[in-house]
């Protein structure tokens, strides 16, 4: 693991930063193996940075967009991630409906449509039964209990390592999410994290020893790059 901490003075910086290591991850993948696969986040962190690749001209039709988590709403839920992704960035670029591989949530059975994307996957990048494909570049934030993508402190979630994809749990409200596994195998991982009320997960998150069940975020610690870009908080 390659893992890199960056503190910036604003928001704004930290986008840059961020807008710059997608861009580079973008352009490898694409040159090594003629697209990239992108894992969005949700939260109002990202959406000036999905803002901002909307804005560059890249070759859409190689870029495959997929979401680390999703609420169990309807795609045009004022709450679903998929939406907000949409609004900033996909429905202002000419990228193939085909390449947006957005999380079922139509089944009404959260469990099916967590087993019907984790099919998908394993399916899109061809993997064996076992085996964990490599996202190019996953987006995650944090929340102030360190809960990372859909993995809630103490919830069954953490402990999945059989599956791609499973069902999270906020407070009883059912969400999908990638499992531990699933992320810590990208080839990049890039957090983003704004705001003095993510301090004390922080401090937790980064502290020599404690515990994965309480502090989520703890337990990615991905293969290939692990980007930590904050702001707002001390280190
Ligand atoms: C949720 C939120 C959550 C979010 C983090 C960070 O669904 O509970 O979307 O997962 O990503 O709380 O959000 P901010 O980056 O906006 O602080």
């Amino acid at each position: 693991m390659n893992k890199q901490i960056k503190l910036l003075q604003s928001k704004e910086e930290l986008i840059e930063q961020a807008l710059e290591i997608c861009l580079a991850k973008i352009q490898e993948a694409i040159s090594q193996r003629g697209q990239c696969t992108i894992a969005l986040a949700g939260g109002n962190t990202p959406r000036p940075l999905y803002e901002s690749i909307a804005t560059q001209n890249l070759p859409w039709d190689k870029i495959h967009v997929f979401w680390g988590d999703e609420r169990y709403v309807a795609p045009d839920h004022s709450d679903s991630n998929q939406k907000m992704a949409r609004q900033a960035w996909l429905d202002r670029v000419p990228i193939p409906p085909t390449n947006i591989h957005a999380m079922p949530t139509g089944a009404g059975d959260p469990e099916a449509d967590a087993d019907s994307h984790d099919a998908h996957l394993r399916d899109f990048f061809q993997v064996s039964p076992g085996d964990v494909p490599s996202f190019d570049l996953i987006l995650l934030g944090m929340g102030g209990d360190a809960h990372t993508a859909s993995l809630f402190p103490h919830t069954d979630a953490l402990q999945i390592s059989d599956r791609l994809i499973t069902v999270g749990n906020k407070d009883g409200q059912p969400r999908l999410t990638f499992t531990v596994p699933l992320i810590n195998q990208a080839g990049c991982v890039i957090f983003l994290v704004a705001g003095a009320d993510k301090q004390a997960a922080l401090d937790q998150v980064f502290a020599e020893k404690g515990d994965e069940m309480k502090y989520p975020s703890r337990l990615i610690q991905s293969k290939g790059e692990l980007h930590w870009l904050l702001t707002g908080v001390n280190i």
